[in-house]
């Protein structure tokens, strides 16, 4: 069987949920001075749902997102994404988990700036070990439909901040991933820029069919989302419908 195969489940109820998070947590160190980041967190998201993450700084929703991510692993408890139980998978596997189903926007973008608008959205696609030219074609085509495609050989550091934001888009869908993670993606974002990323995530949910999940300390934007969960000292203190 390939590694593949393996990250399938064998059946695909409708139901079935985008993500699954069953009593999930997580302590940095040990000893005195470790920390538990989550406390048991038990959710569940739906296939082509948009989620935001609210609570204040340090109640850990980085460390959860992390952990959605398959970026990092939980102390203890269970994590599904499209029904495969990655707390169970090795390093490898885990990586191919991140590089198929998930994309990421982060906060600042984490865009690589000695490369073009092009390349950056290839990234995930290399990585990926995807065909040079199949991933330049889709690439472009990326760009197109986030407005950007005249802008695919300029040099990042070289574009507007609201072009940036598309690049981090379109690097995010690079895999057509099921489901896309951003960090903050509005953190250090003005008002109107902010309006930007939101306008951004909105095609990403609507027009891309992306489970989106978003991490946030602006009510505003969590007002964007169909349902927000709000964190408090590493656990959820409330979650409701907008
Ligand atoms: N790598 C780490 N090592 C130790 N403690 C950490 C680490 N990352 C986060 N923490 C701690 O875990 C808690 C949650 O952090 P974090 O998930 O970054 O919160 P948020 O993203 O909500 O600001 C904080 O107390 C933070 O100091
Ligand atoms: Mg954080």
């Amino acid at each position: 069987m390939s590694s593949t195969a393996s990250l399938q489940a064998p059946e695909r109820p409708l139901e079935e949920h985008a993500i699954k998070v069953v009593d999930l947590k997580k302590r940095y160190g040990s000893g005195e001075d470790s920390t538990l980041a989550l406390r048991g967190l038990t959710f569940s998201i739906d296939r082509g749902e948009f989620i935001a993450i609210i609570g204040p700084s340090g109640c850990g929703k980085t460390t959860l997102l992390n952990i959605l991510g398959a970026l990092d692993r939980p102390t203890s408890g269970k994590v599904y994404l499209d029904g495969v139980d990655v707390s169970r998978l090795g390093n490898k596997e885990l990586a191919e988990v991140r590089s198929r189903k998930l994309g990421f926007v982060f906060q600042d973008f984490n865009l690589l700036s000695r490369m073009s608008v092009v390349e950056n959205v290839e990234l995930p696609m290399f990585i990926a070990g995807s065909d040079p030219e199949l991933s330049r074609r889709r690439a472009l085509s990326l760009l197109g439909r986030l407005g950007i495609a005249h802008k695919a050989g300029k040099n990042v550091n070289h574009i507007s901040g609201g072009e940036r934001q598309r690049v981090a888009v379109a690097r995010a869908l690079a895999n057509d991933p099921t489901i896309v993670l951003a960090d903050e993606p509005t953190g250090n974002l003005d008002t109107r820029n902010t309006e930007m990323m939101m306008g951004l995530m909105k095609q990403l949910h609507d027009e891309f069919r992306k489970t989106l999940v978003i991490i946030t300390h602006n009510p505003e934007v969590a007002a964007h989302a169909q349902r927000v969960i709000s964190i408090r000292d590493g656990s959820i203190v409330d979650i409701r419908r907008n």
